[in-house]
């Protein structure tokens, strides 16, 4: 038996599937073995809290989720049936589902879906869990599906589409949930652990599901983007799959509409000011299915005050100021010209910095009159607030993911140049109202 992180159990998973087992059955469909040959469970032990112990203090021979089986599992008529009620429900997804009148292709490859135990189990956890896990999943994959049966992938690949976007965030499932919560503060060191779930969900799709390797890169690459931005790989261009980008776009577009606000324009907003990141003729077909929704939408009721927005823009650009002060300073330091890998990281970062300039460029915010006078403007005008307020958000959420990508980088760093970097993480991190 090859040797994989998977043959020890994972607590935060382990945890999942005894609260699970508070109410399904679930049984050990093998004898589990640990890996220095000792039984330690028979087949049909139920599980409980009382094997959890035993479970977790030894290494396994094979992966856990391979012999576990519960009662009632999800199985693709299921999936059929939930993505069914997505698209007769009044989603604010629905201009995307309908797009191409594909619904029906889509709801075939769901129904053809070959899933094996362990991975029926997997469903049946996202679906048990109480927070629509499963719902979210298959709207996803449906977005997905659209997308791909819109640019002609031929069959085959839709259904590997259709597993690598049901299935993306399983690898979140091993993660601690307190750092999936608010994520915005996570110390370095969590924020490596959650940056690590597309690499657990490939292990997952590979070992467990045993699907073909497309699968495992799908899954892998749902982070990645096509500018080399996204995580775990940094990964770009060539080197990505489009499926893998599909289900980036798909996974980005569902999160957008789960937001507050208006979703159809937010969707279109942030689309926009990630140029580069995804393939155009993906990004495309959503911009035509938004274009396309003719029901105008409601204007968000809450929209902070003017003087308030006004603040937010005015320490945008100054922090954006303090981040370029930043970074000249750290291409002037001698320290920094004499280590490469300092040097390599500083590159990057004024890269990272210039796309997110670009972007901002890109909504014509910046060009518009001071901050001061932006009030004046946006007083009366609730379609330029809410955009204002979008591109806020989008931006600092920006700069805060470059922090941590940097503090992950500097880490590593020798003492002579590791705290040269601070001013410039700080002024990326900036927390805002
Ligand atoms: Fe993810
Ligand atoms: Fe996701």
């Amino acid at each position: 038996m090859q040797d994989s992180q998977l043959n020890t159990v994972n607590p935060f998973y382990l945890q999942r599937v005894v609260k699970l087992a508070e109410h399904s059955r679930i049984v050990t469909s093998d004898d589990v073995y640990a890996a220095n040959g000792m039984k330690l469970l028979a087949k049909g032990t139920p599980i409980s809290h009382e094997v959890q112990d035993r479970l977790i203090k030894h290494k396994l021979k094979k992966p856990l989720e391979s012999s576990l089986s519960v009662a009632d599992a999800i199985d693709p008529q299921y999936l059929v049936a939930l993505a069914q009620d997505v698209l007769a429900s009044q989603t604010k997804l629905q201009p995307i589902l309908f797009f191409g009148n594909h619904g029906g292709q889509a709801l075939e490859i769901l129904q053809g879906l070959a899933l094996n135990g362990p991975m029926r189990m997997v469903l049946t956890m996202l679906e048990r869990s109480g927070n629509e896990e499963l719902r979210q999943s298959v709207e996803c994959a449906l977005v997905a599906l659209v997308l791909g049966i819109e640019l002609g992938l031929a069959q085959e690949r839709l259904q590997h589409l259709a597993i690598g976007s049901l299935l993306h965030d399983i690898g979140e499932m091993y993660i601690n949930p307190e750092y999936l919560r608010g994520n915005n503060n996570l110390k370095p060191s969590e924020w490596r652990h959650v940056a690590s779930h597309p690499l657990v969900s490939k292990m997952l799709m590979d070992e467990v599901g045993q699907f073909p390797p497309l699968v495992g890169q799908i899954v892998l690459e749902h982070h990645e983007r096509l500018d080399g931005s996204g995580y775990p790989r940094r990964a770009a261009g060539d080197q990505l799959s489009l499926e893998g980008l599909i289900v980036g776009v798909a996974d980005t577009v569902c999160a957008v509409f789960r937001c507050y606000g208006r979703p159809l324009a937010r969707a279109e907003i942030a689309m926009r000011i990630v140029p580069g990141q995804f393939p155009p003729q993906v990004t495309q077909i959503v911009t035509l299915a938004l274009r396309g929704a003719t029901q105008p939408e409601p204007v968000a009721t809450e929209l902070p005050a003017v003087a308030l927005m006004t603040e937010g823009m005015h320490r945008l650009l100054k922090q954006l100021a303090q981040v370029l002060i930043a970074l000249d300073e750290l291409q002037d330091e001698a320290q920094i010209k004499s280590y490469k890998p300092a040097q390599l990281v500083v590159q990057h970062a004024v890269q990272r910095v210039n796309l997110i300039q670009r972007a901002f460029s890109s909504t014509g915010l910046d060009s518009l009159p001071r901050a001061e006078a932006l009030g004046a403007l946006a007083a009366n005008d609730s379609e330029l607030q809410f955009e204002i307020i979008v591109v806020l958000e989008e931006i600092a959420w920006r700069l805060r993911e470059l922090s941590r990508d940097l503090q992950l980088r500097v880490e590593s760093m020798p003492e002579f140049v590791a705290p040269l970097f601070e001013r410039l993480v700080l002024s990326l991190h900036m927390v805002r109202s």
